[in-house]
């Protein structure tokens, strides 16, 4: 998909990676709406970004547990941009680290409400717009929790497991329709949500973490950016189901 000239839609585009993808995206021609939860602040300074680079910038709200505000958020940026090609989510919440006995089941429920059932709103109503612009690119951003099923981390690693098996899901569907969708599997970040994680571990634990990173440092937003705009571009024009572990070799094993 070239991005140049197409319209993005970043759920979580108000802070955290979702912020370094739509300024990325905006550096590559795209225009992008800019949807937040509820920090409108935090997201006109996402669309100040888009731009300053030269294209145009919405900013939608949205509360992606609630299919109907999805579907409402895609009308509205239809409405003010026109038709869109590239969706990107990378919205999401924080439970603290916690024990599947400890972890009350209303936490689970709001945590599995946004990340997991949030993402199944955003790809439900966002097929039939990518279908009639005439295709389209999706990328997800998941956790390498789905993998690695860290203690006191069931309710990432399994909405993740469910979120990354959805996007292949649906990659499988919408091939014919023209649309790839790819999962970027990101560890600890320098985000709100990473400083939150790290304040919920033993005080060593982010030293074993750091030490555990073959490239030795965890990620920025931008390094997240960068995989999940060459997903959606041309340089990825044969890569559709995928999940792309951006991890800094954690997964080399050995
Ligand atoms: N950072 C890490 O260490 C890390 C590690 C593994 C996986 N991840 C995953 O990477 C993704 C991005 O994380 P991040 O670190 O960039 O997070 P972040 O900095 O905390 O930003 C979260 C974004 O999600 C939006 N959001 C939260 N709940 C929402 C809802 N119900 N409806 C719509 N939007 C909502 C927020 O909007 P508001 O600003 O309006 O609240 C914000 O834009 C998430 O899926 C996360 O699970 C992050």
């Amino acid at each position: 998909m070239t991005l140049g000239g197409n319209v993005a839609v970043v759920f979580g585009g108000s802070r955290g990676v979702g912020r370094a993808c739509a300024a990325l995206l905006a550096e590559r021609g795209a225009d992008v709406a800019v949807v937040c939860r509820s920090n409108l602040r935090e997201a006109e300074v996402t669309a100040q970004a888009v731009r300053a680079a030269g294209r145009r910038a919405h900013v939608v709200q949205c509360d992606i547990a609630d299919d109907a505000q999805v579907a409402a958020a895609y009308r509205e940026v239809r409405e003010a941009l026109g038709p869109f090609r590239l969706l990107v989510s990378s919205a999401g919440v924080t439970t603290a680290f916690t024990p599947v006995r400890e972890l009350s089941p209303a936490q689970w429920r709001a945590y599995v409400a946004v990340d997991l059932t949030g993402t199944f709103h955003i790809l439900h109503h966002g097929a039939p717009y990518l279908e009639a612009a005439g295709g389209g690119c999706v990328v997800v951003v998941s956790s390498i929790a789905s993998q690695m099923v860290p203690a006191r981390n069931a309710h990432g690693a399994a909405a993740k497991a469910g979120v990354d098996a959805l996007v292949r899901v649906f990659a499988k569907e919408e091939a014919r329709r023209g649309i790839r969708a790819n999962v970027v599997g990101i560890g600890l970040t320098e985000t709100e949500m990473g400083a939150r994680a790290v304040e919920s571990w033993h005080p060593d634990t982010l030293k074993r973490v750091v030490a555990g990173i073959p490239l030795g440092r965890i990620a920025t937003p931008e390094d997240v950016a960068r995989s999940v705009v060459f997903l959606l571009g041309d340089e990825a024009s044969y890569i559709t189901g995928k999940v792309l572990q951006v991890d800094g070799g954690q997964f080399i094993g050995g």
